[in-house]
């Protein structure tokens, strides 16, 4: 039952349904009601009457107020109906936060540097009607929402709604790629990433909201906030975070780009992004450490991640006429990275900005492990674009930079790779970046990292020690791929249900986006920001999970642009089920396997579009790939190269 109903999938997706839609959290509509009250102070008669429209009306006795709960983390502008106030000096205020931390009528979670964020006001003793804020008062994400009546009118109001302003060219519920396994948990959490992501896209006329870089910081009370910068053009671009910083950061990209392809597919809004950065190129190649308005200083491993984010858009889009577009600017901005190569092989970092992680500087593994990463994509990107007269530079130097790292940084007595050559400490990004770049030299190094780093783990995830006591959602998703990589495809899931399954569930959290980072004791608190209420929920850095499960569990790779050639590499770990796929110009890629004991599968298949070939890897299998239209290939070594099309394993 299961084989039968699995192989006809990839027709199922090619129509309009959408797989497990069940589990997609988007709201269907943009108009959004609450979705219970979660509490009430003062005097409030009918308060229930908000959760549905019911045209019934709550009624505001005096000095009251009502927490509003969106059962998930959503975003837009709000808008008020009221029917009726006794007093024209009547007053109404709206306050909002992401974590039930801060729930309060006096003000909102914070999107500046300290203090809190103002209620919005609404003077409804003007008269019955509708009361909507001006488009740039949209909040970028809250789950609780608190109206508060602040004098001692009678004020009904009959409904309270928000217009979802998020991923505004997306059909919301209308994703192109799938993930199912028997682990409900492991599932929600891809979905969950999916949806950080679509609330971390935004209409590029609302971005910006840390409005607060020119307050006074030093008056931590209460701040304006307002979304109305122009961050990119078009229609529609992604961003760091839904309340916050609503700015490109190439850095996050380095996660979200591929969860986004993998899961909404709207590469449209990646490239809106990625297009305001190169903008931004300096004469000199150096790319910026954010986009528009952000004027801070510069970042080496940023600007690495801008040089990333062009190579993964083209696999995923294909779109050469853009990537040779911008492949001038590409050129240019490795040479800057490779200004600062010396003798040793290794680049000397003397840039400090990062991911907010300390002590960036010097021969640091991280920036040499991503320098490492972008010389070997721009020699692939170069073949494809037939640009590859740099290519031979490229290699010799990568080549250095891998001999470079391995003798200076690599501490064997740790099995981990030092943060550069003067310090003990053994942070998480570099090390998760060796082996997610291939700077380690064998399957042995990287078995040896990946224990070392789950020997770390606390009760709350994997920390990041390089950034003090934090966990780091964004690195995590990093180890999470080194993991896989390395071969050890139960580590990662450990990790995904320990780290991300906290994330999810704890009850200070959205139980629905992915929190930028938080602190090794489980807390809510970011060790680089002075405010815990800044952390924004929403981040698509840490989204992760979502391209990880479906890059390595189901193991679909694209290995030429828009899944032209791809690898087909399953590592379930001990999930016993897994229904995977994604779509691209070429088509829909997807992945059924069920697996009753051991490594041996019960059920195998998959389907990719005839106009792409791959290789598949199924480590340890014996057996003949037989597809629909009756080829048959034998696996050798577990391994069969074949062309696109549907195909089944049979075991032998
Ligand atoms: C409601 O009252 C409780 C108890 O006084 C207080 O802790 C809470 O902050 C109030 N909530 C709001 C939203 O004002
Ligand atoms: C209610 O809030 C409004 C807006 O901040 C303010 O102008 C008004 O004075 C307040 N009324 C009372 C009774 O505090
Ligand atoms: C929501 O806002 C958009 C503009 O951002 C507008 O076109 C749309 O009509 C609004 N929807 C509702 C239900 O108010
Ligand atoms: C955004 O709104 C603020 C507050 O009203 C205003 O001062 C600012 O000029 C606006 N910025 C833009 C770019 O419109
Ligand atoms: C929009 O495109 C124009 C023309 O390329 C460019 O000058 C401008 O800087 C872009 N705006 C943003 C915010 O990237
Ligand atoms: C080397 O690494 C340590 C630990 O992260 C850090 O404290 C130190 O500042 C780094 N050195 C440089 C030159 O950045
Ligand atoms: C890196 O360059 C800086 C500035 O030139 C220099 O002071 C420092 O000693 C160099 N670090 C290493 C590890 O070579
Ligand atoms: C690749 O570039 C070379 C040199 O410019 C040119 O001779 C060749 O025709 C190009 N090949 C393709 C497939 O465009
Ligand atoms: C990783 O590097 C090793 C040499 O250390 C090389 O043999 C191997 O092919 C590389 N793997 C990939 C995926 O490039
Ligand atoms: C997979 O492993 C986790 C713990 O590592 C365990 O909780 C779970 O039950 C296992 N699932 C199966 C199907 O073995
Ligand atoms: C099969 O794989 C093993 C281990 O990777 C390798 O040593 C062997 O040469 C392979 N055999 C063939 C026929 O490719």
């Amino acid at each position: 039952m299961f084989g039968a109903t699995l192989l006809l999938l990839p027709l199922v997706a090619a129509a309009s349904h959408v797989p497990y839609e069940e589990y997609i959290l988007a709201p269907s509509s943009r108009d959004l009601f609450p979705a219970s009250v979660y509490q009430v102070n003062g005097s409030v008669t009918n308060a229930n009457s908000l959760v549905q429209f019911s045209g019934k009306g709550a009624t505001f006795n005096g000095v009251s107020s009502v927490t509003l709960d969106f059962g998930k983390n959503v975003a837009g502008l709000v808008s008020l109906d009221v029917s009726s106030a006794s007093s024209s000096s009547a007053f109404l205020s709206v306050t909002f936060t992401e974590s039930s931390l801060w729930i309060s009528s006096e003000y909102s979670d914070a999107t500046g540097n300290s203090g809190f964020d103002r209620p919005l006001w609404f003077n409804v003793g003007k008269g019955a009607g509708k009361y909507t804020p001006a488009t740039k008062f949209q909040r970028g994400a809250f789950r609780y929402l608190t109206v508060a009546s602040n004098t001692s009118a009678t004020v009904v109001l009959d409904a309270l709604r928000v217009n979802l302003t998020s991923a505004p060219d997306q059909n919301l519920r209308k994703y192109t790629g799938w993930f199912h396994s028997d682990d409900e948990l492991i599932n929600k959490i891809w979905y969950a990433g999916a949806y950080t992501n679509q609330l971390c896209t935004i209409e590029p006329t609302a971005g910006d909201s840390i409005t607060s870089q020119s307050d006074d910081i030093s008056l931590p009370e209460m701040n304006n906030w307002y979304n109305n910068y122009t961050i990119t053009n078009g229609t529609s671009t992604i961003t760091d975070g839904a309340k916050r910083d609503r700015l490109v950061w190439p850095g996050d990209m380095a996660i979200s780009l591929e969860s986004i392809a993998v899961s909404t597919g709207d590469l449209y809004s990646i490239r809106m992004g990625l297009e305001s950065l190169f903008i931004l190129q300096q004469a000199d190649g150096r790319l910026p450490y954010a986009g528009t308005p952000f004027s801070f200083g510069a970042s080496y491993t940023y600007h690495l991640h801008n040089l990333i984010g062009m190579s993964f858009l083209y696999r995923f889009s294909g779109d050469k006429a853009w990537a040779l577009s911008y492949w001038d600017q590409y050129v240019l901005g490795v040479k800057w990275a490779l200004e600062s190569v010396d003798s040793t092989g290794l680049a000397n970092v003397t840039l400090s900005a990062d991911w907010l992680r300390y002590g960036m500087g010097g021969h640091n593994i991280e920036a040499n492990s991503i320098l490492y990463f972008v010389l070997n994509e721009a020699q692939d990107l170069a073949k494809e674009l037939n640009q590859t007269s740099m290519n031979p530079h490229w290699a010799s130097v990568a080549a250095g930079v891998k001999s470079g790292a391995n003798k200076l940084l690599w501490d064997s007595s740790a099995g981990m790779y030092r943060d550069n050559q003067t310090t003990s400490l053994h942070p998480q990004d570099g090390n998760t970046w060796a082996i997610k770049a291939n700077i380690t030299q064998s399957e042995t190094q990287r078995k040896t990292i990946s224990a070392a780093l789950k020997a770390r783990w606390g009760p709350y995830g994997a920390p990041a020690p390089e950034a003090g006591a934090t966990i780091s959602p964004f690195i995590g998703g990093f180890e999470l791929q080194a993991h896989y990589i390395a071969g050890q495809p139960n580590a990662a899931l450990d990790l995904l249900r320990l780290q991300w399954g906290y994330m999810l569930l704890d009850s200070k959290m959205t139980q629905s986006t992915f929190i930028e980072g938080y602190s090794t004791d489980g807390s809510i608190h970011y060790a680089p920001y002075i405010d815990d209420a800044r952390i924004s929920h929403a981040h698509g850095w840490s989204t992760g999970p979502t391209y990880a499960l479906t890059a390595y569990a189901a193991g679909i790779r694209f290995t030429e642009p828009a899944g032209k050639s791809w690898i087909i590499a399953p590592q379930p770990g001990n999930l016993t089920t897994v229904d995977a796929g994604l779509a691209s110009a070429h088509g829909i890629f997807s992945v059924a396997l069920q697996r009753s004991s051991g490594e041996r599968y019960s059920w195998f298949s998959f389907s990719t579009p005839s106009s792409t070939t791959g290789i598949v890897q199924l480590p340890g299998i014996e057996g003949i790939l037989i597809s629909r239209t009756g080829q048959r290939v034998r696996l050798v070594n577990g391994t069969a190269h074949v062309p696109g099309g549907t195909w089944k394993l049979q075991s032998s």
